[in-house]
């Protein structure tokens, strides 16, 4: 017979059905015994006797039963299937659990979370996990659903990369065949996209994993996010930010989450600053948090550049951006370099930045000009961004993107404290992998096989 989710039981009054799952909890009334099973869709009631005695929380059991419609007193209108029971004829158990190391019933949250992450795969037992899972799932779901409408095409660029500046430090692969040479993780795929769009992609997006070894924090995640990464020819500022505007738009409809206004509110990046003393903000009232109302705004203008603590320059977002077309000449005589304003977009969400992106340097002359305003020499530029330099003097077409953080917009749509409760198997605060002890400690024949000597 064919297995039946617990959430479907309800619509099978009078039959007999299939149940598999987990004890969720057991109430051992003498004569008879009640359980909860659950499943990934819910939990429903299960009525048996004597042989379900032996039944421990947490056991993976086969059920075969009759639905039956719960007496008026009886019905539980907190849960889905609180209208009917399961009157037991058999049961198996697949598999009975050691005693757990921390409870899945409840939210959680009040759980060490060094332990809820080493026990990640029982802690995403938990109904709270699964449903961000689920979410998480159908939000990328109707990502692609929505680019792929518009002629986009998902491609993968590499993990094991050469350095990219996204302003962390980079996490560093030796290589083998090259001893004492690494590669290193991409901190985005920002130099592939632009690449891409020498190559006449016109349209790409990547659900795409980056990699950055910056402190962790509520909204950040340590070593590794994950970004919609997007990338379009022929585009102006506003092209990119209205496909972003409408995807955004399109996908919490889908979803009924309520958008506090539409079309977003742009705000320059000195008028945010006077406004609210930040660069992200939160647009919500105490109302609309309660109801889960998400508040995007655009925040543009921002300068190129900043000091840094040397007295030089450095770029404030992103070096590949293009200037705003009306200080293209100053960026390109290298004239009154702290008013330059960047064509950067960055998208905010209930106090976070949810996603940032610009128009590009499409010619070599804006890139090396933005290198040289930096303090690079010709020769830094060629070693570091040679590439680059010179795929831009083969045709490159104008170009912008953006990339929206899809962890931090789960966060904000879940109202989770932490951007680890939408990540299935993030790292630990201190940099140690969930479940498996990575970092870990290398054979010394692996270190010399790569050539490396630890001091
Ligand atoms: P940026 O560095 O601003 O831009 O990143 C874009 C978005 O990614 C998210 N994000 C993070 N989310 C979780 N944990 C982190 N540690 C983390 N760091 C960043 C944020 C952020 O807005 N290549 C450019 C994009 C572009 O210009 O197209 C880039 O990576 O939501």
């Amino acid at each position: 017979m064919k297995k039946i989710s617990v959430e479907q039981t309800v619509e099978m009054v009078g039959k007999e059905v299939n149940l598999y799952g987990w004890v969720d909890t057991k109430r051992d009334h003498k004569k008879i015994v009640f359980i909860d099973l659950r499943d990934r869709t819910g939990i429903v009631q299960v009525v048996g006797g004597e042989d379900f005695k032996s039944l421990n929380t947490e056991d993976v059991v086969w059920i075969k039963g009759l639905v039956k419609t719960r007496p008026e007193k009886l019905i539980n209108p907190k849960i889905k299937t609180g209208t009917i029971e399961i009157e037991a004829k058999k049961v198996k158990v697949l598999n009975k659990t050691k005693p757990l190391p921390l409870p899945v019933t409840g939210d959680g949250h009040n759980i060490d979370e060094e332990v809820r992450l080493k026990y990640r795969y029982l802690d995403i037992r938990r109904p709270r996990m699964y449903k961000n899972l689920a979410l998480r799932s159908k939000f990328i779901d109707l990502i692609r659903q929505h680019l792929f409408k518009k002629d986009f095409l998902e491609i993968e660029t590499p993990i094991l990369s050469e350095t990219t500046p996204e302003g962390a430090r980079d996490f560093i692969v030796p290589s083998r065949l090259q001893p004492g040479k690494f590669y290193a993780l991409p901190q985005s795929p920002q130099q592939y996209k632009q690449l891409l769009m020498v190559g006449g992609v016109e349209k790409y997006f990547q659900i795409a994993r980056c990699f950055r070894d910056e402190d962790p924090r509520a909204d950040r995640a340590y070593g590794e996010f994950t970004q919609l990464d997007l990338e379009m020819s022929f585009v102006e500022r506003e092209d990119v930010m209205n496909l972003v505007e409408g995807m955004m738009i399109e996908i919490y409809e889908k979803l009924n989450i309520p958008i506090k206004q539409k079309p977003f509110p742009i705000f320059t990046y000195q008028e945010a600053i006077k406004k609210y003393g930040a660069d992200k903000f939160d647009l919500r009232t105490e109302e609309d948090k309660k109801n889960g109302i998400q508040a995007f705004a655009w925040v543009i203008d921002f300068p190129f550049f900043e000091r840094t603590p040397e007295g030089g320059w450095t770029f404030t977002h992103n070096p590949f951006s293009a200037p705003k077309p009306e200080f293209m000449k100053d960026l390109l005589g290298k004239k009154n370099i702290g008013n330059i304003l960047t064509t950067q977009y960055d998208l905010v969400c209930n106090g976070y930045e949810v996603g940032g992106g610009s128009i590009r340097n499409h010619t070599l002359e804006g890139l090396k000009a933005v290198f040289e305003i930096m303090g690079l020499d010709e020769a830094e530029i060629n070693l570091k961004f040679g590439h680059m330099i010179e795929a831009l003097g083969y045709g490159a077409p104008p170009h912008g993107g953006m990339a929206p953080g899809i962890d931090r917009l789960l966060t904000c749509i879940t109202g989770e404290t932490s951007i680890r409760e939408v990540i299935a198997m993030p790292m630990t605060s201190g940099g140690r992998t969930a479940i498996m002890k990575a970092p870990s400690v290398v054979k010394d024949e692996k270190l010399k096989e790569l050539g490396i000597k630890l001091t």
